[in-house]
């Protein structure tokens, strides 16, 4: 018998990896239990990729609706999810993780996953030296993240940090959690 899974999943406000990260999130949508955590960036950025209909069919945590505490990252203190996957995740959202900072809705339930041990998944969108990507309207360009940025990425891995290179590696990486 497959165990069903607790998962919280964060959205963040990137274009690159978001359809993957959907396609992702609505097959494990069929087997486990799935609640998202979606940052403001994340809501308009998703409109814009025009995949924000389909997130909206999770349970949901939006930023834009949350004050400045963030009162839903006490479900990782408390036990309620057995894995935390950000998929995709900003540099914005990595620098913040990795320096312990906690002022928005992705970084704060992080902080509060990892605090409680529970484990955290991240697909970085800046994790090599050269990322190919596309803007909402179809047209592929390339961006060169910051040395800073792969540190980050290097640092996190270093303490624990589940550190994945697509989405489409998200469901074999939860295997170990079954
Ligand atoms: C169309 C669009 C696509 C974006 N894609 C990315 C991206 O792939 N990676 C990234 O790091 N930031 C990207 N950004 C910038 C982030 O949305 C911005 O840094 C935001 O403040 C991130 O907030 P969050 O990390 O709380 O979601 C994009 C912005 C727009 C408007």
């Amino acid at each position: 018998m497959v165990k069903v899974l607790r998962i919280a999943w964060g959205i963040s406000g990137a274009g690159h990896f978001l359809v993957e990260s959907v396609e992702v999130l609505e097959r494990l949508g069929k087997v486990h239990n799935i609640k998202v955590f979606l940052s403001a960036a994340g809501e308009e950025v998703a409109r814009m990729y025009g995949v924000l209909e389909r997130i909206g069919a999770f349970p949901i945590v939006r930023e834009s609706k949350q004050g400045h505490a963030f009162p839903s990252c006490g479900a990782f203190n408390l036990g309620k999810f057995d894995v935390f996957v950000i998929s995709p995740a900003t540099s914005n959202t990595v620098a913040k993780i990795r320096l312990g900072i906690a002022d928005s809705l992705l970084s704060c339930c992080a902080s509060q996953a990892l605090k409680s041990k529970i484990p955290l998944i991240l697909v970085p969108t800046d994790s090599k030296p050269v990322v190919e990507t596309k803007a909402p309207n179809g047209e592929v360009f390339k961006i060169y993240p910051r040395k800073v940025d792969l540190e980050h990425v290097e640092a996190l891995k270093e303490e624990g940090v589940i550190v994945l290179e697509h989405p489409y590696e998200v469901e074999k990486a939860l295997e170990r959690f079954l």
